[in-house]
């Protein structure tokens, strides 16, 4: 297991912000995390990332507790990449700049340079590399901010709300731009957010409640969702009933002379699998 926490708890006095908190996440996992307002989402990542200690019980990670670390700051460089509902850049650098603050290790300037354009092409913004934030999009900024998140190269990024300040569609794009550099880095990425449709992309929600884990969901794959949704199109429901309502089912070649084909059997039986697996 990449990340585990036993019975992680934070007070603040006498808040109990995360109370008992057990979590296993696997090396290269994408998860979100949902909750109220004050049901310490944030407070949780601060201790993920070794930004603030638990009041009690522990984090590890590959099975290191957080507690042992000497050089806290060394770690969290090295191993924690973090993004911001605000995107926290700086104004008056632009987003080449910005991206190459946090580098860690023995660099020369040109390989800073080279490893910050390489970042900045990755997530879109090679085009973009002079524009100060002020001259880029909420979108772009949220672009650069991950940029910077990914400049150690870290086995985990960390995510509070990225997407808090976005439209709906610059959202989806910023979450699935995480889920490209999971899949090709194998980065694991835990991310906070109250948007659904955000957290949906993920493989697995965690919902906080009152500082504890309420319960875990495991999200269904996409494609299993799109069949659905085809399953509840007017096409879908033709094939269920068996009855061609619509003359052009037959020049989609799914009903001929108004019973099904082979093809249409085909789709029909997709279609009945995905339901069994919404069932389970
Ligand atoms: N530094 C602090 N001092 C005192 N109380 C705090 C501190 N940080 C958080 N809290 C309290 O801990 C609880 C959890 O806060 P947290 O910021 O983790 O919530 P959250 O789930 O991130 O909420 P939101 O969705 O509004 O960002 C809240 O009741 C909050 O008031
Ligand atoms: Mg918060």
């Amino acid at each position: 297991m990449f990340l585990t926490t036993e019975n992680l708890t934070k007070d603040f006095g006498d808040v109990q912000a995360v109370l008992d908190v057990n979590l296993e996440i696997d090396r290269g996992e994408f998860v979100s995390i949902m909750g109220p307002s004050g049901s310490g989402k944030t407070t949780l990542l601060t201790l993920l990332g070794a930004l603030d200690t638990p009041s009690s019980g522990e984090v590890f990670i590959e099975g290191e507790p957080l507690s042992g670390i000497k050089d806290v700051d060394l770690f969290r460089s090295k191993k924690v990449g973090f993004v911001f509902q605000f995107h926290n850049l700086i104004s008056y650098l632009n987003a080449l700049e910005n991206v190459e603050i946090p580098m860690h290790g023995p660099m020369s300037g040109t390989e800073r340079r080279a490893r910050a354009i390489e970042l900045l092409e990755l997530v879109g913004l090679g085009e973009r590399v002079y524009h100060n934030p002020s001259q880029l999009s909420g979108g772009e900024r949220q672009r650069v901010a991950v940029a910077r998140a990914l400049v150690n190269d870290p086995a985990l990024v960390l995510a509070d709300e990225p997407t808090g300040e976005l439209d709906s569609k610059t959202s989806i794009e910023i979450i699935q731009l995480m889920k490209k550099i999971n899949k090709e880095k194998g980065t694991t990425f835990i991310v906070v957010t109250h948007d659904p449709e955000v957290a949906k992309k993920a493989e697995k929600i965690i919902f906080l409640k009152n500082g504890t884990i309420a319960r875990q969901e495991a999200v269904k794959s996409e494609s299993v969702e799109d069949v659905l949704a085809l399953r509840n199109s007017a096409f879908g429901q033709q094939l269920i009933e068996k009855k061609a309502t619509d003359p052009y089912m037959e020049n989609l070649g799914v009903f001929k002379g108004g019973t099904l084909t082979k093809e249409g059997e085909a789709v029909l039986s997709v279609l009945e699998k995905a339901e069994a697996i919404e069932r389970d």
